[in-house]
């Protein structure tokens, strides 16, 4: 597995513009139509960067590459079963994952809520019951970790909010490691929690048996640039590892 970060630093409309033109018709209409520039950046910049990641690792050329969704929205590469990935964005970070199985991530700026009024509305009893008896100090953290992990639970599965959140429970076992409980039953996924940044909270969940420590951090500017390059039919991608 490869977990890619790039952090978001603000471009001009003129860049940002020319972003969007460099991006597929479907993808570039619903990026059009968000109001909020950062969330423009945002999408445009997952995007060049699952085509950055699939142009370097399966030397597909980028208009060779299609992407499909699954019924309720999960994107995925057509003709390529082995190669799953999953993008999550919040704030000043897109992030993605790239797996040979079925992967999902959730990334989150920690905000001050009511997250007592949240998880008891929309967590397990058994979650609310974790998140609460903690330390007053790090309950907040906990309930980010707890929801982060949830969405990248759905997102693995790949169905979204469809995925009643009261249906299954994010917990440790015995052996401290995150697992999934539906029904009483331990499932086979596994999680990893990264603190990617103080203000943020970040899992992935995943069906193969390790989930890397290391994440790949992506200078925006050099992503964009090489897009641009390779875009022109110049030069390849070139991430910063
Ligand atoms: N499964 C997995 N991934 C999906 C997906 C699905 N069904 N639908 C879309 N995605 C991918 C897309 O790549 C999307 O990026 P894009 O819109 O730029 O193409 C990306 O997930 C968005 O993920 P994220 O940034 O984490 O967005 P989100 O947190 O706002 O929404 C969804 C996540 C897309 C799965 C949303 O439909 C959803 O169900 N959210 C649940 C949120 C929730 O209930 N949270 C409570 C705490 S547990
Ligand atoms: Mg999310």
């Amino acid at each position: 597995m490869k977990i890619y970060a790039v952090k978001i630093s603000d471009i001009n409309e003129e860049e940002l513009d020319k972003l969007c033109l460099s991006i597929d018709s479907e993808k570039r209409h619903r990026i059009e139509r968000f109001i909020n520039k950062k969330d423009k950046l945002r999408a445009s910049i997952g995007e060049i960067l699952i085509r950055s990641i699939i142009i370097r690792e399966l030397n597909i050329e980028n208009e060779y590459i299609k992407f499909g969704k699954n019924q309720y929205g999960k994107p995925y590469l057509q003709g390529y079963p082995d190669f799953n990935f999953n993008i999550s964005h919040s704030e000043d970070f897109v992030v993605c994952a790239v797996d040979s199985k079925p992967v999902g991530i959730d990334i989150e700026a920690v905000k001050r809520i009511e997250y007592k009024d949240i998880a008891k509305n929309f967590f397990t009893e058994r979650e609310f019951n974790y998140i609460v008896k903690q330390k007053s100090d790090i309950q907040l953290n906990k309930f980010y970790e707890i929801w982060t992990l949830k969405e990248s639970y759905m997102k693995c599965i790949g169905k979204g909010f469809s995925t009643p959140l009261k249906s299954f429970s994010v917990c440790m076992d015995k052996y401290e490691d995150i697992r999934v409980i539906i029904d009483k039953q331990y499932e086979n996924y596994i999680f990893k929690i990264f603190d990617i940044s103080m203000d943020y909270k970040m899992a992935v969940c995943s069906l193969n048996r390790e989930i890397s420590d290391n994440i790949i951090i992506v200078d925006q500017n050099n992503l964009i640039n090489n897009y641009f390059d390779l875009f022109q039919g110049d030069e390849v991608y070139n991430g910063n590892q």
